[in-house]
Parts: structure tokens; C-alpha cells; sequence
């Protein structure tokens, strides 16, 4: 056995079977005996089953008798070596984590599994074809972790474009629970991400176990609960048939399951995801700039007066970066074509984009771009040149979405073209930013020996991505697709940034960011402050509900400035003031949500010393009751007094109540305990509408 100590969480494996099993993945266990850990996961023998419990290892085998999917899916060209059962074969433990390697000479494959522990779980496994002469067809190779059988509820996410990180909660109690993602993205429909808890589990109350897929392309997740009552999660790339297939002596390396757990509540376990994010060498350190996006102001129109206006706007309101959306290069004036030429086009920028730049930077923002340098258009020059490389599947009408379709970037001469064009671009230009977008799924494809091409693909766009990262240093990157179409933490080594949603509408937002907030911190997840008037959903909101919305993200104004007047442009830079008078906090903090009646929503940030926090609190609904009932502020110091007050936002509507509670007329004292037990009264909020609550300990000589 070994006992793996994180931080809140330990897992204990037992390496006896060849293959791990981790017999305790839960609350830390001072010393525990291993004839305890071995009774633990005994299991009795029953009638009509094998003579043998088979274990669910982190990759259970048919072959040893485990009655769900098996970990590993493949066979030999000869249909052998499809059941394998692996002995152990060695093991480490360093600094690197625990590395144990199992064997099957039968099957004449070899099996790696890469364990760390700190914030979270991390969980790898390879496999190797060790046979001579034989190639292995590989279906699949997914991670399996045992949850405990009193987890009896799930919580699932779903979305669309426009609407993502939709949280789904169910009861698990018999069968599975299967997502499978064939979009050769992350998913709007199936982040994979999933959450077990016992019944009934919250924001601060239940046990937890989470786990999330690290990868960007094509994913399965299942959740079952056997017959015989245990559970596992199970996460791994989805492989099309035929997609890999192992020469001897090579490897196929899963991507990477991040676990977390928690005996404190679905809030606790994703901090445990942002914390891991945190002490990434590659996750930004430095404040996030206020950012302005031209997509919702221009679209297509690339009129440089406009933009040069826009400019000065953007800076006077207190903007740090600009961001030029699509349709700057080739003959992009639509979405119809220019997708694969990269260079500034004569037509939308006739002086190239150099002035426009120095005046961005001369107004003090830094300078960013839109690329989607995975795609081609039919009609571009790219597409004229080198029909053969895209991704389709020869022999059919290729299936175009948004008049696109997939750049085979697996193909060294397609990479190296896009690479020398978006290199040119950023050595020719003061650009430290790239908006990299993707639009639309994969489908078909083939590679030139005509096979699935979506695992090459994936792989080759971190490649790009590292290869330009690499040659210009400090160039950031945003991850879009359609909106938040490729949020997970593998993207996130190579990004600094998601685009979250297309939709700008902070009622939407308010849900969208909700469910994002359970795998990503705020400074990660991009947040706009739209038009009054959404353009996804045509809704109206004040700037209060849709700055007070925004802020918590890592905030950007996406609207026409040169429509707004003096008055409305102050408005918004006394909102971007609130937000950078508070980014400390909101980007190195915990974030926090609240279990909350259906109507409201409330969620914050403390900060790790507890001496401050920012708490949202919005109401999405028109309420049942006319009072609501009281935040339970849980996460504050229970012996600290704590200043609570409002903070004011521009345009703020005024409450529809005849008194209102002492903190929010005039601001007033709590201790923490008081906060947690007997909560803070809240005043009734008109729908659409949402109040900042600030909290600071007294004796914080900070604040
Ligand atoms: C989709 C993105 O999500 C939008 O923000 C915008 O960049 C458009 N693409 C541009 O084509």
C-alpha cells in the first residue's frame, strides 16, 4: 500500500494487482493499518459471481473479471489481446509522485500509471506495446476512479452556444450516467467535468469527489454504479475506430484526470481545481488588463477611424488591453471566406495594421488580435493552393459549418504554414495578445492515410500554440471556440484566458459563470461588460446588473463606445475602477458561492487571509416570498468583526423595500461567527438586478 498525503485529501493504492487501486481517495487518515485499508475493500463473495471480486483499479480489465467497461478498449489485428491482465512490475515513489508500472506478457503490453498529489488528484496511465512484431489497435485508454457508495447524487454540466456550463444535478442511483463528446473540442454540450456527492450535497455541506478530463478534443465520461453497488467515474479521450494504433515499442499516453475532494461541499472541491491552477508555473502572475474587444462594436466593419476612436474610448474609460476581433486579414469581410491567410489584408487596413497598433499603444493599452488558425475557408488562397489539406474524409462532400472546415494541422506542411504567418505576424507587429478562436467541430477527417484525425489534430494545436508561445515570449492567448467551447485545464497551459460565452447578457452570464467557477478561477474566465441592449439575446439591463456581473471575471467592455454619451462612458469607467479597486482580491482570492432560494444567486471571493471579502448577490428571478431569507456567510473568521457595506455601482435601481437592513443603508459590524450562523439580512431585490456586499476585518491594517 501507499499513502499518498495531498493537501486536505489523501489516497491510499494498493499495488498488489499490477494495475493501482485506490482503496481510499478521501479525508486524511493519521495511520491507518493496512489490514484495516485491506478489510475495508474486502468484498464478500456472493452466489451466480466469479470466485474473485475483481477491483476497480485505475484501469479495471475485463480480463480479471470486473463486470463494467473496462479501462483499456483494443485488440491485436488477430483479435487477441483484448482482455489483458496485467502483473506489477515495479514501482517509484519521488518528488515526481508515484509511478507504477504493471505488465502483461500474454497481451505483450505494458501499462504506466503517473499519480501526484498536492491540491488535487492527478492521474495518467500509458500504455506500451511491447510486442515485436505486432501492432496493437487501441479504442480506448480512459482513467477510473472508485467513488465511495454513499455518493448518491451527480452533478453533470450541459450548454450550447450561448449557454454554457449549464449544471445538471440527478440522482445516481443504479446504472450509468454516459457523456460522450465527438466534437473534436472541449464541448459547449459535455465539459468534461463531473461531480459525485452524497445526497442532497451544497456549496458548503456533503461530500464530494470531482473529477475532470484535461483534454481538448474528443472525451467520453461514465459514471456507474454496479450492481453490486460500487461506483467509479471513468474519463478518457474518445478514440474514433481505427484512430490510433500502436506500432511496436511505441506508447499512447492518456491525458491527464484531475480529482478533487472535499468532506465540505461542492465549493471547497473546485477551489481544490483553482488551487492547482494556481501553483502552475504557466498560470498568469500578473494583474489581469481590463480589456476591450471590438467584436460587438464593429464586427466586420474594419473602418480605422472608427477603430482609432474606439481606441481613445477604450483608454479614457480605463482599458488596458485592445483587442482587434475578426476580419482584419485575407478577404475576410464576412464569415464566407479568408479563414487560412493570415497576413493584414489591403482592403480592411490599406495601411497595414502598424497605426493602428502605435496608436493603442501610444494611448498606454497593450495591442491583441483574433486568429483561427485551425480553419480554412474554401475560398481562400490557402484553400485554392491545398485543397488536400483539410480535414475531411476523401471520397465524400465535406460537411462545412460556418462555410469552414478543419485545417489538417497534423500535416507538417499545413502547420508549418500557419506557424510562419502567425510568426511573421507577431515579429512584424507590437501583438502580445492572440484571441485564438475555433469554430466548429471536427467531422470526418482523415489524415493522408485516410484515418481519424481528431487525437493528431488536438496535439498539433498544443504544438502550434507552444511553438509560438516559445518564440514570443510573453505573448498570451486566449482560449475561445464559439464562445466557451474549449475551457479545460490542458488548453490552460498554453492560455491565459477563456472566452466563457459569446453571450454578453449578465442574466445568462450569472448561470454561465456560475457553473465555469466549479473548474476555473476568476482571473481565467473572460467576462464583458456588453451593449445595454444584449446582441445574443436582445435583453436590456443597467450598466449596475451587467458590471456587477462582469467584474468577478477577468473583466473586458464588448460594446459600441462612439454610441455612448460623456455621462454613460463615466458610468463605465467608475465600474472598471470598482473592478481594479478589488482585482487584487478577485483574482488571488477563494472563490465562493452561496446555496441561495432559486430566485437569487450569490457567490464572492475572500481572501486567503479571510481579512476581506466581495460578495455578489443578484436576483435572476422575481421572488416568491417578498423578503428573502439571509446569506449564511460561511468562509470568514468566526472571531473576527467584520465592517459590511454596500458598494455602490453606477445606475444602481434603487431597492423596492420600505427599510432596509442597517449594512446596506449605512454599513455596520458582524463578527464572523454571527455572519456563518445567523447569516446577514438582505433587502428584496428587483429581478435583473444585483448589490456588491463588502466585508472587511477591523483589525486588517490593509483595509
Ligand atoms: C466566435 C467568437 O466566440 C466571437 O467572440 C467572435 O470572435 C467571433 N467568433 C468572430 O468570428
Amino acid at each position: 500500500m501507499i499513502h499518498l498525503r495531498g493537501r486536505g485529501t489523501d489516497v491510499v493504492v494498493d499495488l498488489s494487482h499490477g494495475v493501482p487501486v485506490i482503496v481510499h481517495w478521501g479525508s486524511p487518515l493519521a495511520a491507518p493499518g493496512e489490514a484495516a485499508l485491506e478489510a475495508a475493500a474486502h468484498r464478500p463473495l456472493v452466489p451466480a459471481a466469479p470466485d474473485v471480486v475483481a477491483p476497480i483499479s485505475v484501469v479495471p480489465e475485463h480480463g480479471s473479471g470486473f463486470p463494467g467497461r473496462p479501462g483499456l478498449l483494443g485488440s491485436r489485428p488477430d483479435g487477441r489481446g483484448w482482455a489483458p491482465r496485467f502483473r506489477p512490475d515495479g514501482h517509484t515513489v519521488d518528488s515526481d509522485g508515484l509511478t507504477v508500472e504493471a505488465r502483461d506478457d500474454v497481451a505483450g503490453l505494458a501499462l504506466t500509471t503517473i499519480m501526484t498529489l498536492d491540491h488535487a488528484l492527478s492521474v495518467r496511465v500509458e500504455l506500451t506495446n511491447v510486442s515485436v512484431d505486432q501492432t496493437y489497435g487501441l479504442a480506448g485508454l480512459s482513467v477510473t476512479l472508485p467513488v465511495p457508495e454513499r455518493a448518491g447524487e451527480l452533478q453533470t454540466f450541459t450548454g450550447r452556444w450561448s449557454r454554457e456550463f449549464q449544471a445538471h444535478r440527478t440522482p445516481w442511483a443504479r446504472g450509468a450516467h454516459i457523456a460522450e463528446n465527438r466534437r473534436g473540442r472541449t464541448s459547449h454540450e459535455n465539459p468534461p467535468v463531473v461531480f459525485a456527492g452524497t445526497a442532497g450535497f451544497g456549496e458548503c455541506s456533503g461530500s464530494v469527489w470531482g473529477a475532470h478530463l484535461a483534454w481538448s478534443g474528443n472525451h467520453t465520461l461514465l459514471a456507474e454504479r454496479l450492481a453490486d453497488g460500487r461506483r467509479y467515474l471513468q474519463l478518457g479521450e474518445l478514440l474514433h475506430p481505427g484512430e490510433i494504433t500502436l506500432e511496436p515499442g511505441s506508447s499512447y499516453r492518456s491525458p491527464e484526470v484531475v480529482a478533487v475532494h472535499s468532506d465540505t461541499g461542492l465549493g471547497a472541491a473546485g477551489r481544490q481545481f483553482h488551487r492547482r491552477l494556481r501553483v502552475r508555473p504557466e498560470h498568469p502572475k500578473s494583474p489581469r488588463p481590463v480589456m476591450f474587444n471590438s467584436w460587438e462594436a464593429t464586427y466586420f466593419d474594419h473602418d480605422i477611424d472608427r477603430l482609432r476612436e474606439l481606441a481613445d474610448r477604450a483608454a479614457r474609460i480605463g482599458v488596458e488591453r485592445f483587442v482587434l476581433d475578426d476580419g482584419w486579414f485575407g478577404s475576410r469581410r464576412d464569415d464566407t471566406s479568408g479563414l487560412g491567410d493570415w497576413v493584414v489584408s489591403a482592403d480592411a487596413h490599406p495601411d497595414g495594421l502598424g497605426l493602428l497598433i502605435s496608436h493603442v499603444t501610444g494611448l498606454g493599452m497593450s495591442f491583441g488580435i483574433w486568429v483561427e488558425p485551425e480553419m480554412v475557408s474554401p475560398d481562400s488562397d490557402l484553400y485554392r493552393a491545398h485543397p488536400e489539406w483539410a480535414l475531411t474524409t476523401s471520397g465524400y462532400e465535406p460537411v462545412l459549418a460556418r462555410n469552414q472546415l478543419v485545417l489538417d494541422l497534423a500535416r507538417p506542411a499545413a502547420f508549418d504554414h500557419v506557424l510562419r504567418q502567425l510568426d511573421a505576424l507577431l515579429s512584424e507587429h507590437d501583438i502580445s495578445f492572440l484571441k485564438w478562436d475555433m469554430n466548429r467541430n471536427h467531422i470526418g477527417g482523415s489524415g493522408a492515410d485516410g484515418a481519424a484525425g481528431s487525437h493528431a489534430q488536438t496535439e498539433a494545436v498544443y504544438r502550434l500554440m507552444d511553438e509560438l508561445r516559445r518564440r514570443h515570449r510573453g505573448l498570451e492567448i486566449e482560449s475561445c471556440s464559439s464562445g466557451g467551447a474549449r475551457v479545460d485545464h490542458e488548453i490552460l497551459r498554453r492560455a491565459e484566458r477563456v472566452w466563457t460565452s459569446d453571450s454578453n447578457d449578465p442574466l445568462e452570464r450569472q448561470m454561465i459563470q456560475r457553473g465555469a467557477s466549479m473548474l476555473i478561477p476568476p482571473e481565467i474566465m473572460g467576462a464583458h461588460i456588453g451593449p445595454e441592449r444584449s446582441h445574443t439575446t436582445g435583453r436590456r439591463h443597467d450598466l449596475a446588473f451587467r458590471a456587477a456581473t462582469a467584474l468577478f471575471g477577468h473583466l473586458g467592455v464588448e460594446c459600441d463606445l462612439l454610441e455612448l454619451s460623456d455621462g454613460e462612458l463615466d458610468d463605465l469607467a467608475d465600474a472598471i475602477a470598482v473592478h481594479k479597486r478589488f482585482r487584487p482580491l478577485l483574482h488571488g482570492g477563494d472563490g465562493v458561492r452561496f446555496d441561495t432560494e432559486p430566485a437569487y444567486l450569490a457567490h464572492g471571493v475572500i481572501s486567503t487571509d479571510r481579512a476581506e471579502a466581495l460578495i455578489s448577490y443578484a436576483a435572476i428571478a422575481s421572488a416568491p416570498s417578498q423578503t428573502p431569507a439571509s446569506l449564511m456567510v460561511d468562509g470568514l473568521d468566526g472571531d473576527r468583526t467584520y465592517r459590511v457595506e454596500r458598494v455602490p455601482l453606477p445606475g444602481e435601481r434603487t431597492v423596492g423595500a420600505r427599510s432596509l437592513p442597517d449594512w446596506f443603508e449605512h454599513g455596520a459590524f458582524r463578527r464572523g461567527e454571527e455572519l456563518a450562523r445567523l447569516g446577514l439580512q438582505l433587502p428584496p431585490l428587483n429581478p435583473e438586478t444585483a448589490v456588491l456586499i463588502r466585508l472587511h476585518a477591523l483589525d486588517d491594517p490593509q483595509v
